[in-house]
């Protein structure tokens, strides 16, 4: 009982935030029950609860986000819809350039849950290509590999995971021995989290022994590549370039010399990619200017009225450019945001709430499940990155090639969707590269069929190994081509 006479300090400094009921069940808990909350609690910066209980739950707090003075952000266009050709070939030329002298690491976002998608394993496991069925995570290291190989320099590759998902997704790698990848090159590291809180900014528990912690938001992966070492680690290999990319989107680039080039000549802090929106109420975010200063706006919070209007010069949506969530990171650029976030000194990455119903237990350490909301959950977003940017630079993309993402379990952006979008690109490839393909007036197959990223993974290095691959093979199906 020494240890109930002894509290631990923290008790006294949570009671003095006014969040002593994080502890009220102290006195019952054994020894391995308080290590394991007061772990939690070591993880909770109270200044920084305190402050976004102020800014974000209190009078105004649900006011939603600030629209005045939104236009749209300028972008570049690509060739084909009325760009610099010549300015992309230099590009381009500029990007193969600092692939081939190692400046670039390619980084995954990987720490959500899938649940939308209803899946329960990391959603980087969650098995997608037509044939092989090959999961997310294969498909991102043989385009990876390819890189490497054309380029003559294996990329460094960082994952961000969450407390819910990091051993199994390390477990998974190892398992799959790296898919073939230098396991040496292959760096994970868990993002942060935030505790949960009720309306009036008191933490939740989610059991006796436990807080009702989230992941702190894919935004959190700035801080958590300044405090996990990975910003250290691409210093000492000559890393500067960051190339970043969401688990979700089996069609992504992972690494595009077009998008790397025009970041670098721009001299720009952070880049992204947009692609025009296919309809006005298409669930992407909005790439904006406000008062000068290049934003995102989110789906949720553009009202539809506004992502309806059309451009009447142009006769198109108003807000056109959608975020793919596709970026490139000055190395140092997120060193800066980061220490300033941590320290709570300088320009840093705003929270956003977001009402939710959490699991909680009672004041007798009942379980409650509520059936509305009861508190709100505080996440940080990469794209809110992009004001603080020096140069940032919006670029278009063909989504055909680099954006179709797992999200549901059907309908729009699910399984279905994302197979069918890979299946036309293996299609078009071929055709271009003068073989036979009977597809559908979308463009899909007649039959199923699948190539590795190791085979091809645009349309050049697909015709190259197209042309080389003797005898021909016939496109039938089950064709697989590595
Ligand atoms: C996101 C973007 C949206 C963009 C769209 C494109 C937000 C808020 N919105 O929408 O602007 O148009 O993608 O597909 O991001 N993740 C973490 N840790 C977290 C939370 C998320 O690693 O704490 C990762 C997920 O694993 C996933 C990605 O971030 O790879 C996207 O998260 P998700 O919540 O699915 O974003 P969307 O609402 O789909």
């Amino acid at each position: 009982m020494s240890e109930t006479a002894m509290p631990h300090p923290l008790l006294e400094t949570f009671a003095q935030a006014g969040q002593g009921q994080v502890f009220a069940f102290w006195a019952e808990l054994d020894a391995a029950g308080r290590r394991a909350l007061l772990a939690q609690a070591g993880e909770i910066n109270l200044g920084e609860v305190a402050q976004l209980t102020r800014t974000l739950l209190g009078p105004g707090g649900a006011a939603g986000v600030d629209l005045s003075g939104l236009v749209p952000a300028p972008f570049v266009a690509r060739p084909e819809s009325g760009g610099d050709g010549a300015a992309w070939a230099r590009a381009r030329a500029a990007g193969e350039e600092a692939l081939r002298a190692g400046r670039v690491a390619a980084f995954t976002v990987a720490g959500g849950q899938g649940t939308r998608l209803g899946y329960a394993g990391p959603k980087g496991t969650f098995p997608v290509t037509p044939l092989k069925q090959k999961p997310l995570f294969q498909v991102f290291a043989e385009k990876l590999a390819a890189a490497g190989r054309r380029y003559g320099r294996p990329l460094p590759w960082f994952i961000m995971t969450s407390h819910a998902n990091h051993a199994q997704t390390e477990a998974f790698f190892a398992e799959h021995r790296f898919f073939g990848l230098d396991r040496a090159r292959v760096h994970f590291f868990r993002q942060g989290r935030m505790p949960a809180v009720d309306f009036s900014g008191k933490i939740l528990l989610a059991a006796r022994d436990g807080i009702a912690m989230s992941p702190d938001g894919h935004g959190g992966s700035l801080r958590a590549l300044r405090r996990s070492g990975a910003l250290d680690l691409m210093k000492d290999a000559g890393v500067d370039t960051i190339t970043y990319f969401q688990v979700d989107n089996p069609l992504v680039r992972c690494v595009d010399p077009e998008f790397i080039g025009w970041h670098l000549l721009h001299g720009a802090e952070m880049s992204a990619k947009m692609v025009p929106k296919a309809y006005p109420e298409e669930k992407l975010g909005h790439f904006c200017l406000q008062h000068g200063r290049l934003v995102v706006i989110e789906y949720s919070d553009l009202p539809l009225a506004v992502q309806r209007e059309i451009d009447p010069q142009t006769g198109r949506l108003r807000y056109l450019a959608g975020s793919i969530a596709i970026h490139i990171l000055d190395r140092e650029f997120v060193r800066r945001l980061a220490a300033g976030s941590a320290a709570g000194t300088g320009p840093a990455l705003p929270f956003h709430r977001a009402d939710k119903k959490i699991a909680t237990i009672d004041a007798a350490g009942n379980p409650v499940k509520p059936d509305r909301p009861n508190g709100a959950k505080f996440e940080m977003f990469v794209f809110d990155a992009l004001p603080f940017a020096r140069n940032g630079l919006v670029i278009e993309t063909r989504r055909a090639d680099d954006f179709s993402p797992v999200k549901n379990a059907d309908g729009v952006d699910s399984p279905r969707t994302a197979r069918e979008d890979l299946l036309r690109q293996y299609a078009r490839w071929l055709k271009s590269a003068g073989a036979g393909v009977p597809t559908d007036g979308s463009g899909l197959p007649a039959v199923v069929l699948e190539v590795s990223p190791l085979f091809g993974d645009d349309e050049d290095s697909f015709a190259r190994s197209w042309a080389a691959r003797v005898p021909r093979p016939e496109v039938t199906a089950g064709l697989y081509l590595e």
